[in-house]
């Protein structure tokens, strides 16, 4: 059967178009931030140390250093492996798939906890909010592992 061109382009752009005003939605409700612009508050990443130090320090360290095959969750391993992602995707990752043995038996608000931590053990800056306990707030959320040049607030020209 030939492939009706015409009718693949047009229904590529509809797509093209609709993909691109969910996008523009989405950045409209929630503008983009960025880890390093103080995401968590230092009260939310001692209480993920604490439920860090019981639920996953055995593997990956009592300093996020890593142990054997689970990786660090500081340093260079965590800024190569989580550069240009969300904290919606760490979230989620920690959620779904950790602890490795019990994966998805904490809940939204201590895997957020956590997170923040981690945030913090990686030099990223507390701010005045809790990371929200659902991924679904923290898409807009960037995870960079170099502190954004153009950081509001923070030129130095
Ligand atoms: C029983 C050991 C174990 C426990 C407990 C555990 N992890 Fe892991 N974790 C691993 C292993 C092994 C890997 C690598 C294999 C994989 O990705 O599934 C891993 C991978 C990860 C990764 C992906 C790291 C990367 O850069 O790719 C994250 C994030 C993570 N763990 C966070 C946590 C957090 C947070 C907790 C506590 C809530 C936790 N883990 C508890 C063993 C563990």
């Amino acid at each position: 059967m030939p492939i009706n061109l015409k009718k693949t382009v047009a229904a590529t752009s509809t797509l093209a178009a609709l993909t691109g005003l969910g996008l523009f939605a989405a950045q409209a409700q929630a503008p983009q931030r960025n880890v390093w612009s103080g995401v968590y508050t230092a009260a939310q990443a001692a209480r993920g140390a604490d439920a860090y130090a019981m639920h996953c320090a055995a593997c990956h360290g009592s300093s996020l250093e890593g142990i054997d095959v689970a990786p660090a969750l500081t340093g260079a391993t965590f800024s190569s492996n989580w550069n240009n992602t969300s904290a919606a995707d760490l979230h989620e990752r920690i959620k779904l798939t950790m602890p490795i043995q019990a994966p998805n038996s904490l809940g939204g608000r201590m895997v957020a906890d956590i997170e923040a931590y981690i945030f913090q053990a990686n030099g990223m800056p507390a701010g005045d909010l809790d990371l929200p306990p659902n991924p679904a707030l923290m898409r807009n959320v960037v995870i960079t592992s170099q502190k954004p040049a153009d950081d509001e607030g923070d030129c130095t020209c």
